[in-house]
């Protein structure tokens, strides 16, 4: 079983480069299902996450080929809509294939992803979309059995949440849908942007992207696409933490800047110097940083989710008690227990932690309970006064791309054991 071994308190300085965007990647794999010949996808992280989604492709007839950090997807010959149970079920955002493969095929049969550790996970406002554009899903046994005999037909839709994943699947299934479809109050993240930008070089007509109004003109057919994936925002905030926390000095190239407002607005009030230069986001820690009085989660542009357990780790040591609110998803907090194990002084009360600021943390063996839990464990470690072991990182490779590597560039004392 892989595990990594953290020897805490050395400061991270130095420079390292971001990977392609995670959660930009996984929507853009399942366009590329509508293209009528090949995708070309630079700076492509090599991610488990990733690696699933190109599992589901070739399930259903695509050729995927990698070579360094560009995939390539040919497209033309699609020879099932079924996408196998297992398949589905590794990883919950494969629900991203369903617009997709109804779009392409007229037909779609795939299971309802599980949940997963944030809490359940519902996708009833991408079926109640996918059907306002014509797709007929019949809900049976857990698996959805679709099918648009007439094709799909562009509409207004209106997602009462701003959902990502939601906005995702409708602005696929209406690229090639007839007419035109209006998404209100959709989600803005810049992952929504570089989905658009994929599909309009592949041909598609869509408009307002990184808006909550986004209008799409159905064309009739996709062609091949060469596309670069904007770099990867969460993992920046993961660096950001890191540095922050250990008291060090690095740049973070090729992060965007306009990306990370909302992140960098919180690392200023913690003490932080951050400075914006056209290769990326420097960052340069306080001795200690000062604690947040109050930092609630919001939809882009506000704080993002996704970068809230790494936030609550650094603030573990922080001078002063922090208050953290969570708005987004139920179970964010599976990971404050093994932060405890640590010596974080952390209470939870729903969706809120409180974290009150310790003058140390110390290393012991910890668990990875989730994805961003499990990078939020790996902040705390390079903080920590002697030895850390980090158990259960499969969770950390789904979408951090070699850690160990990029963390000893940053001079982090760190090494994989295989126990
Ligand atoms: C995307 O998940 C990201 N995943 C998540 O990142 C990220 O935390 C989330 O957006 C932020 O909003 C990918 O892009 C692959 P949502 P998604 O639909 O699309 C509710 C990571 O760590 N909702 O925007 O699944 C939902 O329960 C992952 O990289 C419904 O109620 O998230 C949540 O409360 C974790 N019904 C809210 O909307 C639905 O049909 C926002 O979820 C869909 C969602």
């Amino acid at each position: 079983m892989e595990r990594f071994l953290i020897e805490g308190g050395t400061a991270l300085n130095g420079k390292v480069k971001v990977h392609g965007a995670k959660n930009a990647a996984l929507p853009i794999l399942s366009a590329a299902l509508l293209i009528d010949g090949e995708s070309v996808i630079h700076n492509c992280p090599d991610l488990s996450d990733v690696r699933a989604s190109v599992h589901i492709l070739e399930s259903l007839g695509c050729q995927c080929h990698r070579e360094g950090d560009t995939l390539t997807v040919k497209s033309d010959a699609i020879c099932s809509s079924q996408i196998p149970d297992d398949l589905m079920q590794k990883t919950r955002s494969s629900i991203i294939f369903l617009g997709a493969v109804a779009a392409r095929c007229g037909t779609a049969v795939l299971s309802s992803p599980g949940g997963c550790d944030l809490g359940p996970r519902p996708i009833d406002l991408h079926l109640s979309s996918l059907r306002q554009l014509g797709l007929c899903i019949k809900e049976e046994h857990g698996s959805l059995y679709c099918n648009s005999e007439k094709g799909l037909f562009g509409t207004s839709i209106y997602i009462p949440i701003p959902s990502v994943g939601t906005t995702e699947n409708i602005m696929i299934a209406a690229a090639t849908a007839k007419g035109t479809t209006r998404i209100c109050n959709a989600a803005r993240e810049p992952e929504i942007v570089d989905l658009a930008n994929f599909l309009n070089g592949a041909g598609a007509n869509v408009q307002g992207a990184g808006s909550c109004d986004i209008v799409i003109e159905g064309v009739s057919s996709l062609h091949s696409v060469e596309h670069s994936i904007i770099p990867d925002r969460i993992l920046t905030a993961t660096y950001m933490s890191t540095v922050a926390v250990t008291g060090g000095d690095a740049l973070i190239e090729g992060a965007i800047p306009e990306h990370l407002k909302a992140v960098s607005a919180e690392f200023i009030k913690m003490g932080c110097q951050i400075s914006t230069k056209n290769e990326g986001i420097r960052i340069a820690a306080p001795k200690r940083l000062s604690r947040l009085k109050s930092v609630k989660t919001q939809y882009y542009p506000g704080f993002p989710t996704d970068a809230g357990p790494t936030l609550i780790a650094a603030l573990c040591t922080a001078d002063g008690t922090s208050t953290f609110t969570e708005n987004i998803f139920e179970n964010r907090f599976k990971f404050v227990d093994e932060l405890r194990r640590l010596g974080a002084d952390i209470k939870t009360e729903g969706r809120t932690a409180i974290i009150d600021g310790v003058k140390a943390l110390s290393g012991a063996q910890v668990k990875c309970t989730d994805l961003r839990g499990g990078a939020a464990l790996l902040v705390a470690g390079l903080a920590a006064n002697g030895v850390t072991t980090l158990c259960d990182v499969h969770h950390i490779n789904r979408g951090y791309e070699n850690p160990v590597e990029n963390f000893k560039n940053l001079g982090a004392n760190i090494k994989r054991t295989d126990v």
